[in-house]
């Protein structure tokens, strides 16, 4: 347990850490063994968090990933949110041309509030709870560029899709979105050093495939998402919390179920239509439905 306290403090001190990884010796060991993103356009809904970085030419650079499941909401690791002192410079740039560089005409958003699960960082392991919820400041107003909340559990063996701007195989960030399909776990599996133990049944779920495809640094907060052809829908099933160190070793990552996290983005929807609205009086739990929410946010 010691240890993968360890690597989970090594892990988000990259993953929160404001400055470049240093180490270029470190860097080489990242592997992601994913895919650019070709089709134009197939994942509108994923979001790249952005800090302000002065070595780009875009002014930012990519932190973190996110998921837009309402066009003021978008999903993400709660330790992508961690630091109180960044989230004002945070900058968020949905995927319009599948790059992480920001053009001077793109519609970019900021944090208007955000929530982190009540339980983050307060129960072990630190992956079991490791969800925020943000706010934008305005509406998302492209269509069809948000995913479903999922509506049930999938069993082992599934298939999911992931994507993000973390580490390559080759140590560096891409200039592409990156995609892999990988599959889910049985717990026996995911619960042993391939993830550092920073595994919860249930709460989370893990995935690998036959590449050694995976997340690395940078890739938290991004989506596991799946595609349900009997409803001809994309439902947001996975937030990228972990995956152990260095990814050339290691290639299981832990997300973050987001279905077992239903009851929290409930509530963090009423809190903020709460705070938005100025409702005097709070609507009963689970009175209102999700799209309600969204027409009452924008
Ligand atoms: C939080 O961000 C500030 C501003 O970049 C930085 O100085 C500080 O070290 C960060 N704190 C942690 C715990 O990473
Ligand atoms: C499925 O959804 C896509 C995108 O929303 C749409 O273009 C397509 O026509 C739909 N297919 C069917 C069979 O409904």
């Amino acid at each position: 347990m010691i240890q993968s306290a360890v690597l989970m403090i090594i892990l988000y001190s990259n993953f929160v850490s404001s400055t470049e990884v240093e180490d270029p010796t470190e860097l080489q060991e990242k592997i992601y063994w994913g895919q650019d993103v070709k089709q134009w356009g197939k994942y509108p809904y994923f979001c790249s968090i952005q800090l302000p970085d002065r070595n780009y030419q875009s002014g930012y650079r990519h932190f973190c990933g996110g998921a837009l499941v309402e066009k003021r909401i978008v999903i993400t690791a709660a330790h992508c949110l961690n630091n109180a002192s960044l989230i004002n410079d945070f900058l968020i740039l949905p995927n319009y041309r599948n790059s992480p560089f920001k053009h001077p005409n793109d519609r970019v958003f900021k944090i208007k509030r955000y929530l982190l699960h009540p339980y983050f960082a307060k129960q072990r392991p630190t992956t079991m709870h490791d969800i925020g919820i943000i706010l934008l400041d305005k509406a998302d107003t492209r269509k069809n560029a948000r995913l479903e909340l999922p509506f049930r559990n999938l069993p082992f063996h599934t298939s999911v899709t992931m994507m993000g701007y973390g580490i390559t195989e080759f140590g560096d960030q891409p200039y592409t979105l990156k995609e892999a399909t990988v599959v889910i776990q049985n717990d026996k599996k995911c619960l042993d050093r391939k993830t550092g133990f920073e595994y919860s049944a249930f709460y989370n779920f893990c995935t690998q495939n036959s590449d050694g495809a995976g997340g690395c640094y940078r890739d938290a907060g991004s989506p596991a998402v799946w595609f349900y052809p009997p409803t001809n829908t994309t439902y947001l099933y996975g937030v990228l919390s972990s995956e152990q160190s260095p990814c050339a070793t290691f290639h299981t990552d832990v997300f973050v179920s987001v279905f077992a996290s239903l009851k929290f983005i409930n509530d963090a929807y009423l809190q903020f239509s709460r705070e938005e609205l100025r409702c005097p009086r709070p609507p009963k739990p689970g009175q209102l439905r999700y799209e309600e929410w969204a027409k009452q946010l924008e």
